[in-house]
């Protein structure tokens, strides 16, 4: 048994372990997407998780030599692959959890934004089929621009009259996973100890780390603040510069969307002690979608914590006013999406 490391001991003091051998749990978890730069590494780790049984691979190509090389691995979970159009439905049978990084990753130069035109309509057709099979599934959406197909999902999903916005969830786990790394480096913490909210959107300025609501408590100078905050959102800019073209964080997104996973299974197991920050439908601030930090239980988004957006220091609160009309815009731009389609 290996220790379980996607969640920070601020979050959940107790510590779990893996068992390769017997399930715990009988879950089923389907990644749309699956064969591509994040849904293989994601797929490798979720078939690690003692608490799923199932685990149904979808893409549009190469699935299957995915899906048969997994296999082999000694976890409990069984591996099914599924591809085109008329395996989609059988994917999504009994589905618990449906995660979905299918699209295209930014290249040098993009935005988030300049992905919209291929990943709306891509979000949109999975989604259609998500209502129409596994209404009742956890939603995990990956695909970006995040800030826009969130609201692109929810539409989709009130068109097809299954909206539940307490189970659909925008993946923002990378940028606390970022935070906490790049502040435990900075102020020599122990990177299980730290705890770093953070809220807003996933894009530019629209990713707010709350250093101030850090745990464990930790001073920060203003350079500090202002250094941190721009590395933290630039973070995924960071990497798709490195890879030059080869595509944007796969490794890192695997890491994080696993974590998410886990903590969604073991909510859905009874677990009553389980928080995450995720791209939410909300009414913490006037925009109708806003990544906090949530509560999750059996049926999903139990409670949005309001209190760490209380007390914010003047830098975050300046912060906060600037990222809403970009967030704004964002989600309407999802909404109109959906509405204009013939
Ligand atoms: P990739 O190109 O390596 O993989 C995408 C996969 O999606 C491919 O295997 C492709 O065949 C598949 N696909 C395309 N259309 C599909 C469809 N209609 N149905 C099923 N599968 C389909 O890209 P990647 O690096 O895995 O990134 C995927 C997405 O995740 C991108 O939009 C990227 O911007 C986003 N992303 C989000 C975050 C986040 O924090 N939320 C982080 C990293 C990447
Ligand atoms: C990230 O934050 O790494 C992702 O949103 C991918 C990207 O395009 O930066």
């Amino acid at each position: 048994a290996i220790q379980h490391s996607f969640v920070s001991r601020a979050q959940k003091p107790s510590q779990r372990s893996y068992n390769y051998v017997q399930p715990r749990a009988s879950y089923k978890v389907a990644i749309l997407g699956a064969a591509g730069g994040i849904g293989q590494p994601l797929a490798l780790l979720i078939k690690m998780s003692p608490l799923v049984s199932t685990l149904k691979l979808y893409d549009v190509a190469n699935v299957k030599g995915v899906a048969a090389d997994l296999s082999h691995c000694n976890t409990p979970s069984q591996v099914f692959d599924f591809t085109g159009d008329k395996e989609l439905a059988s994917c999504l049978k009994d589905v618990n959890v449906v995660v979905i990084p299918a699209g295209v990753p930014r290249k040098p130069g993009m935005t988030r934004d300049d992905l919209f035109n291929i990943n709306a309509s891509i979000v949109k057709d999975l989604i259609e089929a998500v209502a129409d099979n596994c209404p009742d599934a956890f939603i995990h959406i990956i695909s970006n621009p995040v800030n826009s197909t969130v609201p692109i999902a929810a539409e989709v999903l009130k068109q097809k009259g299954v909206y539940d916005p307490k189970k659909l969830f925008g993946v923002t786990t990378l940028d606390v996973v970022r935070a906490n790394t790049f502040v435990a480096q900075k102020k020599n913490l122990r990177l299980i100890d730290v705890d770093v909210p953070v809220v807003g959107g996933h894009a530019g300025i629209t990713i707010l780390p709350l250093l101030s609501k850090t745990k464990p408590s930790v001073a920060f100078t203003d350079e500090e603040v202002q250094e941190l905050t721009v590395k933290i959102q630039n973070a995924g800019t960071e990497v798709v510069e490195a890879k030059a073209g080869a595509g944007s964080a796969t490794l890192s997104m695997s890491y994080a969307a696993a974590r998410f996973v886990e903590s969604s299974l073991r909510a859905l197991d009874g677990d009553s002690d389980v928080y995450e920050c995720s791209y939410v439908q909300s009414n913490l601030t006037e925009l109708p979608f806003f990544a906090s930090r949530i509560k999750l239980g059996r049926n999903g988004v139990e409670a949005l914590i309001k209190s760490e957006l209380e007390g914010l220091t003047e830098y975050e609160q300046k912060a906060l006013e600037a990222l809403k009309p970009e967030l704004k815009a964002s989600i309407e731009k999802g909404i109109n999406f959906v509405h204009k389609q013939p």
